[in-house]
């Protein structure tokens, strides 16, 4: 969370682009993540664009991206510049530069932060639009916040050579944690008779997986793309 945020105050005081990946398995509390950072966005007076890919073939090549721009409360287009994108939806490169314009004139009043969710399931057209994007938005106050459960196709999203990327990995927490919490709360070292109690749940996870969240491992995983 505090990478997340540090990356949004510094787009927000130097005017430039910034990306993060939020990676980890099925659960691990992603998108729960990503909601909170996209509340404290809108907080710190950023305009928010949020979407997410979809497992079971898209909408419409392109739609995560699309999307983006009409979420929310306050989205980031009228329904008229909406539906003037959304119809060029078949051409690509028309589609990228139409999206391109639309965010330049936004992040030229305000930061900008867009978020796209299940990144792992994004279709070829969105892979294609966020590459663009993210380049041609380079030296502007847009931050890209991604989640996926794959780290490499990730990485390759979310890392741009101009774009300075921040990768928060979420790992469950490890038994000495969870000894140091239950030590923590107990007041005293746990019983070790009750170690290794913990039964696999309905989904064959333990029960304890529910509670064992957000450890942010940093620096022990695969490198990160930073900008020179
Ligand atoms: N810090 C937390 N403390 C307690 N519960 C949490 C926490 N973070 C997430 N959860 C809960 O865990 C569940 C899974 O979280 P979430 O949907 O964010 O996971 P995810 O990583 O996005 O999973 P997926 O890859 O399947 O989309 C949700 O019910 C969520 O409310
Ligand atoms: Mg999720």
């Amino acid at each position: 969370m505090a990478s997340a945020l540090s990356a949004l105050r510094s787009a927000c005081r130097h005017g430039t682009s910034a990306s993060v990946l939020i990676s980890g398995p099925s659960g691990i509390g992603k998108t729960t993540l990503l909601a909170e950072i996209c509340q404290q966005a809108t907080r710190m007076n950023i305009r928010v664009g949020w979407s997410k890919c979809d497992p079971i073939e898209q909408v419409w090549p392109g739609a995560p991206v699309i999307a983006a721009l009409r979420a929310g409360p306050d989205p980031l287009t009228t329904a008229g510049v909406y539906e003037q994108i959304a119809g060029v939806v078949s051409e690509p490169l028309l589609l990228a530069d139409r999206i391109a314009s639309r965010l330049e004139d936004l992040a030229a009043v305000q930061p900008l932060l867009i978020a796209i969710d299940d990144l792992q399931w994004a279709d070829r057209v969105s892979r294609f639009l966020l590459r663009s994007l993210l380049s041609r938005l380079a030296s502007l106050p847009v931050v890209w916040m991604f989640a996926s459960r794959d780290d490499p196709v990730g990485i390759d999203l979310a890392g741009h050579d101009s774009v300075h990327l921040e990768h928060v990995q979420l790992a469950p927490l490890t038994t000495a944690d969870l000894a140091a919490m239950a030590r923590d709360r107990l007041g005293r070292v746990p019983d070790p008779g009750h170690a290794g109690h913990r039964q696999p749940g309905p989904l064959g996870r333990s029960r304890g997986t529910r509670h064992r969240r957000r450890r942010v491992r940093r620096g022990d995983g695969p490198p990160t793309r930073r900008s020179a």
